[in-house]
């Protein structure tokens, strides 16, 4: 089988880490799928957009600089995928919570010319998913963002693959863990505001934290995930949104001695008449309760299916090395597909 060209669009800690993990893998993926694979395009605000069909030496992610002087910048996306000659691009773009763009407009592009769009961005899903999922099918290319919801955690995949048939009635989880984080340090006597360098230590929460302690990256995931298993017909406006900012400290600590303590809970559940009822809000959580499986770093999802009262998944500490193999698992499936 000739080698499959990819292209990356976003080349930031996803995309490295994702470099890293393809480098790691070649050989099992030669070895056990037969798949054969090279980088041919990088494109960043601040690279521009760096072609070459015969591949870029990317397994030392640091020679980056070196192959921007190297490399002939293309003009805009369309021009950067045919000089790459792609057949798959891996959108790792920053997140635009408020309107999903413009890696909307990247991935729409991606799959026009004919080319697998992967993404890790919560954006592309949560506002256009019914648009970029039915453009794929008719291009008989796929479109997929296993890391784009709950890291890696297999879900939309989960429910591909192996539960036919199944029903998907609501949900509740914990999806995001800086605010889980924050919260147990509150716990434990820190204020907000150490809290929020606790999770920034840990690598988890963001430079700027806003969108996890305000509620909307748990917002978008609701969305992505009732729009993609629900069919729900949402935008992440139409759910009710409460941060954690406003918690008390001492409230907070009443709450843990009394073991009901607080997490940002996301929900939904169709209504009898088919409506989507959504919010992600702090909650007090007591021990029998799933949810309180899930604290520090950890996301935890539990299904509710018309065939199956609860159904839980944990993902135990992902980190950057997770979200890239959820996108090197939609990669294998987009692939393995075409070799059917
Ligand atoms: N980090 C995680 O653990 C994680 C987990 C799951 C999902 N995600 C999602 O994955 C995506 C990437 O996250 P990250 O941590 O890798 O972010 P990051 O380190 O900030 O990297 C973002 C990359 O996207 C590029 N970029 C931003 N806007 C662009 C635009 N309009 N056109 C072209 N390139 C653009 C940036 O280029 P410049 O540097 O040149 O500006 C940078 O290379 C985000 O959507 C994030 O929400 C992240």
């Amino acid at each position: 089988m000739p080698p499959i060209n990819l292209c990356l669009l976003g080349f930031g800690n996803v995309g490295r880490a994702l470099v890293r993990l393809l480098a790691e893998k070649r050989d099992e993926l030669r070895q056990i799928y037969g798949i054969e694979f090279r980088i041919t395009g990088v494109a960043s605000r601040r690279l521009g957009w760096l072609a070459s069909p015969d591949g870029l030496d990317l397994d030392s992610p640091g020679d980056i600089e070196t192959l921007s002087r190297l490399t002939l910048s293309q003009s805009g996306i369309r021009e950067w995928l045919e000089a790459a000659e792609a057949a798959v691009m891996f959108e790792t773009t920053s997140l635009n919570p408020h309107s999903g763009q413009p890696a909307i407009d990247y991935i729409r592009t991606a799959l026009e010319s004919g080319v697998h769009a992967i993404t890790a961005n919560k954006g592309p899903v949560a506002y256009a998913y019914r648009e970029l999922a039915g453009l794929a099918r008719q291009k008989c290319r796929r479109f997929l963002f296993e890391s784009a919801a709950m890291d890696c955690m297999p879900i939309f995949s989960l429910f591909r693959e192996t539960l036919p048939g199944a029903r998907l009635l609501g949900f509740s989880g914990i999806f995001n863990a800086t605010t889980s984080v924050i919260i147990e340090a509150m716990e434990s006597g820190d204020s907000f505001e150490e809290g929020v360098r606790k999770a920034q230590a840990l690598g988890i929460a963001e430079t700027d934290p806003a969108h996890d302690v305000d509620g909307w990256d748990a917002v978008l995931k609701v969305c992505e995930i009732a729009c993609v298993l629900m069919d729900a017909d949402c935008k992440p406006g139409d759910i009710e949104r409460r941060g954690i900012a406003h918690l008390d400290p001492a409230e907070v600590r009443a709450a843990r001695a009394a073991g009901r303590p607080f997490k940002l809970v996301a929900r939904a559940r169709l209504s009898a008449g088919g409506r989507l009822l959504a919010s992600v809000r702090p909650e007090q959580v007591s021990s029998t309760d799933p949810l309180s499986q899930a604290s520090g770093g950890s996301l935890m999802i539990n299904f509710e299916l018309d065939v199956l009262p609860g159904l839980t998944l944990i993902a135990h500490n992902p980190g950057l090395k997770s979200t890239a193999y959820g996108m090197l698992a939609d990669f294998l499936n987009a692939v393995r597909d075409h070799m059917r």
